[in-house]
Order: structure tokens, then sequence, then C-alpha cells
């Protein structure tokens, strides 16, 4: 942002001196084009409008600014969710198997493999850090889609440390297409939303709604507790389901359900809540 700043800042300083004309103009194009990036970036909100599960990707590598700014975020998440993801580029094996076929996965040469010591919320854990990592993804400009069955573990294309597992892959890459919009239940079916509960519950209920579930079962609900020593309070549930990853997709909606209440935010019309 503050390099941006200063390019800028450059943009109005005559140059009496330039080179020549075209190279003025390409520097003027080029500012604008900083410019207009720095205004165009998407929002996290945003990006859960625009994210939908994308399965075949362009034969196109990761460009190296984008792995940088993966790589370093999935550094933090990994201390922060006490997880060990690791991104692997250039990889096509993993989704070369027949039921990645059968999933209709076309050229999948990245992902990043959800790792973790086993614990009893390490699914949530993986659904509320690894979501990060896909809406991330979204304002990079990339697609993903979240994997939990049709892959196939390569040997030596990951490291897994005493007492950990895989819980599921997530693809990642530049998509063919932006995918397309997922069957939603209504805001009822999933919450005690009413004209007595905030407008920024009823936001968050609206954000979790467009979360990405395992085979769209969207099998969570969200109850508004009420007020304790001045804080709202939220609990979030997860609903049965015999196909399974209902905790993982609790994760992924919790934190979509933070984005769209605003949680970080703390304003009048955004308050912060706990989870109970
Ligand atoms: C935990 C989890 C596991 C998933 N596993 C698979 C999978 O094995 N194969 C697949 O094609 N899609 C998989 N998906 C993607 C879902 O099918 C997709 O998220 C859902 O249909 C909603 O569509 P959307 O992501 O486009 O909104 C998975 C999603 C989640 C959250």
């Amino acid at each position: 942002m503050a390099a941006n700043a200063v390019i800028i800042v450059l943009f109005f300083i005559n140059y009496p001196n330039c080179a020549g004309k075209i190279t003025n103009l390409f520097l003027k194009m080029t500012i604008f084009a900083v410019a207009f990036n720095m205004f165009c970036e998407m929002t996290l909100e945003e990006a859960i409008e625009a994210r939908h599960s994308v399965r075949a990707y362009k034969d196109q590598p990761l460009a190296a600014d984008v792995v940088k700014v993966l790589e370093e975020k999935i550094a933090v998440l990994n201390c922060e969710g006490k997880l060990h993801m690791q991104l692997i580029l250039n990889e096509p094996k993993a989704f070369q198997g027949t039921m990645a076929k059968y999933g209709k996965f076309r050229n999948v040469g990245n992902y990043i493999v959800m790792a973790g010591q086993k614990a009893d919320d390490l699914d949530e854990r993986v659904g509320y850090y690894g979501e990060q990592l896909v809406l991330l993804a979204q304002t990079l400009g990339l697609n993903t889609c979240w994997v939990g069955l049709s892959y196939s573990k390569v040997p030596g294309t990951y490291v897994l440390d005493e007492g950990e597992k895989i819980a599921c892959y997530i693809a990642i890459g530049y998509g063919e297409t932006q995918g397309v919009g997922h069957k939603i239940k209504t805001i009822n079916q999933v919450s005690n939303t009413s004209d007595v509960t905030p407008t920024w519950f009823r936001k968050g209920v609206e954000a979790a709604l467009l979360a990405p579930t395992a085979v769209n079962q969207q099998k969570f609900s969200f109850e508004y507790v009420g007020m304790k020593d001045g804080h709202h309070q939220v609990h979030a549930k997860k609903g049965f389901s015999i196909i399974g990853y209902t905790q993982m997709d609790l994760g992924i909606a919790k934190y979509h359900f933070e984005i769209g209440a605003g949680k970080e935010d703390g304003g009048e019309h955004q308050p912060s809540f706990d989870w109970v």
C-alpha cells in the first residue's frame, strides 16, 4: 500500500528531462494500472459472494507474488490454528486418480494439504483456518475447491509429523470458469433470526449460507443467545449427517459468519460477539 502511494505521488512530479514521450506514457499507464488495482482490491465480503467451487483449472502456474502471499498467510495461520497446512505446487498426480476424474477434477496442479495433530477439534480448526486461505485466494484472483474424498495422497509431496493426520485437501489455481452458485437454505432454516435479533446476526447467517459445505449439506445452525456481561452471545451448532464433514463445515461457516457479522469491526452497528 505504501509503495502504491509513493508511485502515485511520483505521478504528479513533472519530469522535464524525461527520456522521451513513450517512456513517460508507459510510466503513466503503469501508475494508472497500480492505482486501479489499489482501489479495486476485492474485500472478504466480496470474496464470499464471488467464491464457488471450481474443479477444472487452466494449465498456468501460480504467480510468484501470489505464492509468496499464500505461503506467508499459511505460516501465520499454522501458528494461530496449531495446524500443518502445506501448499504443494506443480504436482498433478494427487488429482489424477479415478475418484478425481469421477469428481470432474481437471488439471489440478496445486493444492493445500490440510493437516494437523489428531484432536477432537481438528476438523473445525481445519475448516475455520482453511476457509481463510480460500477467501484470500479468491481476493488474489484464484479459485479453489475443498476436497474431502476425491484426491490421492502422493508420498513425498507432504510432511506429516508424529501424531499428525491429513483432514482433507484444497485444490487451488486459475479456474477455467468462476464456478456457479449453490442452492442455499433459508435464513430461518438455519437460525433463530427474527425482528428482535440484531441486524449483524442476520448478516452473519447470510454469509454462512454462502459457505462451501461437503455435498452442499449445510448442516449447521446459528442461535442468537442474548447478552451476557455486556457481550452478545452466539451459539453455532453442527447437525447430523451420514456423509460426515459437519465439524469441518461448521468451522468454515463460522468464519463466514464472522466476516458477515463484522466480528472484528466493533462499530455501533456491528458489535463484537462471543461464541458460546
Ligand atoms: C469439507 C468439504 C469437503 C468437500 N469435498 C468435496 C469432494 O470430495 N469432491 C468435490 O467435488 N467437492 C467437494 N466439496 C465441495 C462441495 O461439493 C461444495 O462446496 C458444495 O457443493 C457447495 O458448492 P460451492 O462451494 O460452489 O458453493 C467439499 C466441500 C467441503 C466444505
